[in-house]
């Protein structure tokens, strides 16, 4: 089954074509930084109004790229949620619209099953069960995955999620926006021991997370010795370092509550080069596996909405022809296939 994936939920206009068969087919990204970078973040407004004028061209350039026409097309996945309203409608409503007109099935996807998924679009793909880490600019989750739908939450953010504390910290570091990769390459210049910032709810149990006094943290550093370049880059270097030992501190506790060892990461944070080094070597210690997608596919893309709405689409999954988006939606509410 040949399957068209469309993403928008946010600030990037992702399409896919991906082939249950021979994988993936062609991939195509635009994305909107330039557009929301004089805001300092995404405008909502501007983001939807973007995806009306990029989606359909880059539909038919990523047709072109495949060699394929509409009538090769057997089914059309987009993002249905969690993200902007206007920025999912657009999608949902050219998805629905295509498959309408192409007389084929389509199918409203959840994000973060998408990223969930992503690893699949490698070679190496892991094997259900799993304990997944899913870390974006909206979300921070572990999950339990024992299938397609099979998701039991272990456990999340209270407040910020990881990405976000990373673009709100490079903010304050004067960053532009995206700040969190901005930030990870400043901290290549950080030196590790001038300051320590805390690993926030690692010294009670349990699998939830709290990253927004980590940016507090960072905002009181700034204020007391922030002035000069090395501060910012040793300011940027103490906070990914916080993250990410508490990123790890969790997923060890997550493997070791559901005895499993084998672990995905996935999300845009998931790109993170201290971030993948440090997980491979707590794996390897654990005799256990770690898997991740390449980085363009670990934050948004296309690619990772046609393959998920592929796997439901090919076990008869099947929705009515009404264009519905859920702006906030729980990944343990999708059904199991
Ligand atoms: O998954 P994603 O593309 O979009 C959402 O679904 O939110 O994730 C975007 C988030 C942003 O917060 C961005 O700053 C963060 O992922 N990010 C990174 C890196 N690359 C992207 N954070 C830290 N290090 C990176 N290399
Ligand atoms: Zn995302």
């Amino acid at each position: 089954m040949r399957v068209l994936g469309i993403e928008t939920s946010c600030d990037e206009t992702g399409i896919a074509i991906y082939d249950t068969e021979q994988g993936l087919l062609a991939n195509t990204l635009y994305s909107q930084v330039k557009l929301h970078a004089d805001y300092g973040g995404v405008v909502p407004e501007l983001a939807s109004r973007d995806h009306v004028r990029k989606t359909l061209p880059l539909i038919e350039q990523t047709l072109a790229d495949a060699g394929l026409t509409a009538a090769d097309i057997d089914g059309v996945a987009y993002t249905a949620g969690p993200g902007l309203i206007g920025a999912l409608l657009v999608g949902a409503t050219i998805g629905r619209s295509l498959a309408f007109g192409w007389q084929v099935p389509a199918i409203g996807v959840h994000h973060m099953e998408g990223h969930l998924l992503a690893p699949m679009l490698e070679e190496r793909r892991p094997e259900f069960p799993f304990v997944a880490l899913l870390v974006s600019g909206g979300h921070t989750q572990l999950v339990r995955v024992d299938g397609i739908g099979q998701y039991q939450l272990l456990g999340e953010s209270v407040d910020d999620a990881a990405g976000e504390a990373f673009d709100k910290t490079a903010k304050l570091l004067g960053l532009d926006y995206p700040g969190g990769p901005r930030l990870a390459k400043l901290a290549t210049s950080g030196r590790a021991d001038r300051f320590q910032f805390p690993r926030p709810m690692t010294d009670k149990p349990g699998l939830n997370f709290s990253f927004s006094g980590l940016k507090t943290a960072a905002a009181q550093a700034i204020a007391k010795h922030g002035d000069d370049p090395q501060t910012h880059a040793d300011i940027a270097r103490a906070f990914e370092d916080a993250v990410v030992d508490t990123l790890i501190i969790k997923c060890q506790r997550a493997l070791e509550h559901t005895g499993l060892n084998r672990l995905v990461m996935a999300g845009g944070v998931s790109a993170n080069v201290r971030l993948r080094a440090a997980l491979e070597q707590t794996l390897a210690d654990l005799k256990g596996e770690v898997f991740y997608p390449r980085p363009e596919f670990c934050t948004d893309n296309g690619a990772m909405i046609a393959l998920a709405g592929a796997q439901r689409l090919v076990s008869g999954y099947q929705e009515d022809l009404s264009v519905q988006v859920r702006p906030r939606w729980p990944l343990v509410e999708l059904p199991a296939i």
